[in-house]
């Protein structure tokens, strides 16, 4: 979608750019800054993509005195779970987006097509060790803006000795209409993505949200 996008873009802003997957599969045609709140996850995201500029940062606040040509918040836009906050890091996309940059923002949820969900995975690695989890996903409360996942995690030692971990996550499920409001407060308008977008064998994310900010490129 981001090859697509006209004007052209080359300069990519990834806030909240975790260990850096993402990243991974677009370092080779953009020039990308990587922004993430935990030293640990830039510390990962390093050693994947060594090429490419990291900064801690929070996504709410973070400014670095500079523009891009397009703004992208992936799945770390699940973690956002208010709307105080969602204002924020709109304001953080547009105050680094070009006159006719995109910002694109590809939450897991929202709250117009939310459904309780349920999923398990694992894997090993050839020392023996093994990993799996179970993952449960509600919404403690239709009325508000986030929902809950809760993880259970099994780790399994080469040795043979395990460890069970949980984690609840509260993640963010706004209204696409809420999206769309602040996006528009923020300063984009709200936008289609580019004709012949994705490609033979491209899996979109589950939800995406498009912003441009007026003006010419
Ligand atoms: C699910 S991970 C992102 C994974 C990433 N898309 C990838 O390709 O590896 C979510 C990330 O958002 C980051 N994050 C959460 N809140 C943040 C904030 N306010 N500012 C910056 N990063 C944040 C977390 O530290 C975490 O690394």
């Amino acid at each position: 979608m981001l090859a697509k996008a006209r004007p052209a873009v080359r300069d990519v802003l990834d806030l909240g750019c975790g260990g850096g997957h993402v990243a991974a599969h677009l370092k080779d045609r953009f020039r990308l800054t990587l922004v993430d709140i935990s030293e640990e996850m830039i510390e990962v995201s390093r050693r994947l993509n060594p090429g490419c500029e990291h900064v801690r940062g929070d996504m709410r606040s973070v400014r670095l005195g500079r523009a891009f040509d397009a703004v992208l918040v992936h799945d770390a836009a699940d973690y956002i779970t208010t709307e105080a906050d969602l204002r924020l890091v709109l304001g953080t996309a547009a105050a680094h987006c070009r006159p006719a940059g995109l910002a694109l923002f590809a939450p897991d949820h929202l709250k117009d097509d939310f459904r309780e969900s349920a999923g398990r995975g694992g894997g090993g690695d050839p020392s023996g060790a093994q990993a799996s989890f179970t993952e449960v996903t509600w919404d403690p409360d239709p009325a508000d803006d986030w929902i809950r996942s809760d993880y259970e995690f099994t780790l399994r030692g080469a040795d043979g000795a395990v460890q069970v971990v949980r984690e609840s996550h509260r993640l963010g499920a706004f209204s696409l209409a809420t999206w769309e409001r602040l996006l528009r407060e923020a300063g984009f308008d709200p936008a289609e993505p580019p004709a012949g977008a994705g490609g033979p064998g491209a899996r979109p994310p589950a939800h995406l949200i498009l912003g441009r900010r007026p003006g010419r490129g």
